[in-house]
């Protein structure tokens, strides 16, 4: 079944120059990309994003670190693909992330993992309606 999901390239892609190369995994996947924009996000937009972590111990760093640069958030659309991209990303611990995955490749941390993915098919629904709300349905 067809999907929509939300990517987030963090800020640590956009530092050291993954953009292109992350972008290219979902791409030669065969995920379409539905909208693109390079975003520096304050705390206000980061909470909303994760606003299930809040509460969590790890959340303050991760806040740091996702309003620390520019970042790239992508709306990708194919065939099961909330499921497709989170086995593209890897493993939440780049440490322990599969090597062939994007975190098993290229990220040594568990918080510095390169990428974000909806996890089911309700957070895709709340995340592309808070980063693209103007994605059309079609
Ligand atoms: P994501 O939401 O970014 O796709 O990652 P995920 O589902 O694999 O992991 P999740 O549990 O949703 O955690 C969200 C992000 O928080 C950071 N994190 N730090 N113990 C820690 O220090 C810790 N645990 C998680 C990571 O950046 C993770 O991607
Ligand atoms: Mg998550």
């Amino acid at each position: 079944m067809s999907e929509r999901t939300l990517v987030l390239l963090k800020p640590d892609a956009v530092r050291r120059g993954l953009v292109g190369p992350i972008l290219a995994r979902y791409e030669a996947k065969g995920l379409r990309i539905l909208a693109m924009e390079q975003r520096h996000i304050d705390a206000k937009v980061a909470d909303a994003h994760y606003h299930e972590h809040v509460e969590r111990d790890f959340y303050p760093p991760l806040r740091d670190f996702v309003t620390s640069g520019p970042l790239v958030a992508v709306a990708l659309e194919g065939e099961e693909a909330i499921a497709v991209v989170r086995a593209i990303n890897g493993a939440t611990d780049g440490r322990k992330a599969a090597p062939g995955t994007i975190r098993g490749d290229w990220s040594l941390s568990n918080r510095e993992n390169l990428v974000h993915g909806s996890d089911g098919v309700e957070s895709a629904t709340y995340e592309l309606n808070l980063w693209f709300p103007d994605l059309s349905v079609s």
